[in-house]
């Protein structure tokens, strides 16, 4: 089996204890931590309509992209609005954007699949990437500005440690957050990169299904949160994409699965995107047959199997 799309470049590895040493105090009402918006501008769209109308209320909305805002956008003018769009914000890369920026020998799209992953999927997501590394050398302004961001930000809000990555805190394409891992753990929560970062909620993505965790860690109450896609769908039978929602106020909206906790609210707020749009812009730059249309169509028409319920894990404290 190629390693390729399956194995984890080592500057993609970081230290858990290191995460929040330079912390940095944000002083806004509202954070929304977008994963993987995938090239949707559609979703972008509702996001900043769902920040309007915290602002409205006179809420302040902070906007965190950590990671994979880039994916499907493969044309040199939505990869130009995605990117310009996205880098107005506070981001951190994804495995895809670090690919972008430095391609590394042999990583393919940078996954790191675990082997539960079809290698049919796992090759036609290096072909995605390939295809989307041809667009983004026609821009190298891009390139250079994607190149400068940090693999992971640690926000102190609300006088907590808000510890925002891509894939947990161990890899930038780690899967140990992932929803998988939280069946597979069998109630055994991440508590020990609680112990080893000091944060007191961890905020990640890359792995395509929402989490929504929490638990007493030396005390304190912890939340690890996972917004699965923020521009594709995530459960059975919806097309919205999901983000994370955290602040001292709960939202107005219905969310799929939110927790009070030390004094936060969190939250996985739906993003109704314009569907109709997003799937004629999608169909175009992905046409029946490609790699892009066998592996995620169904998935963006239909969802996944995931319903609302199995999100939530860890106590109901
Ligand atoms: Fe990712």
């Amino acid at each position: 089996m190629s390693e390729e799309g399956r194995s984890c470049p080592l500057a993609y590895r970081y230290q858990p204890e290191r995460l929040c040493e330079d912390a940095v105090e944000v002083t806004d009402d509202v954070l929304y931590i977008v994963g993987g918006l995938y090239g949707n501008p559609y979703a972008l769209d509702e996001i900043e309509q769902m920040a309007l109308a915290e602002a409205h209320r006179g809420h302040r909305v902070r906007l965190v992209f950590n990671g994979d805002f880039n994916w499907f956008n493969a044309s040199d003018e939505l990869f130009r609005e995605i990117n310009n769009r996205v880098l107005d914000h506070t981001v951190s890369l994804g495995n895809v954007e670090y690919e972008l920026a430095h391609p590394s020998a042999g990583a393919g799209c940078g996954c790191a699949y675990p082997s539960y992953v079809d290698q049919e999927v796992v090759a036609r997501s290096n072909r995605i990437m390939e295809r989307l590394q041809g667009v983004a050398e026609a821009h190298p302004d891009l390139g250079k500005r994607l190149s400068l961001l940090p693999r992971y930000r640690c926000l102190i809000f609300g006088g907590l440690k808000i510890l925002v990555l891509h894939g947990d805190p161990e890899s930038l394409a780690g899967w140990g957050l992932a929803h998988e891992a939280f069946l597979a753990g069998g109630g055994a929560g991440p508590d020990h990169w609680f112990e080893r970062t000091g944060a007191d909620v961890i905020a990640s993505t890359h792995t395509c299904l929402p989490v929504l965790w929490s638990a007493e860690v030396e005390g304190r109450s912890r939340v690890a949160v996972n917004n699965g896609s923020a521009g594709m769908a995530n459960l059975a039978g919806e097309r919205q994409g999901l983000i994370t929602r955290i602040a001292r106020s709960s939202p107005t909206s219905v969310p799929v699965a939110g927790l009070n906790a030390a004094g936060l609210n969190v939250s996985l707020l739906p993003v109704r995107f314009d569907f109709d749009a997003w799937l004629a812009d999608f169909d175009a730059l992905w046409p029946a047959g490609s790699d892009a249309a066998l592996s995620y169509r169904d998935r963006i028409l239909n969802g996944t199997s995931l319903t609302a319920e199995q999100v939530r894990f860890g106590c109901a404290c």
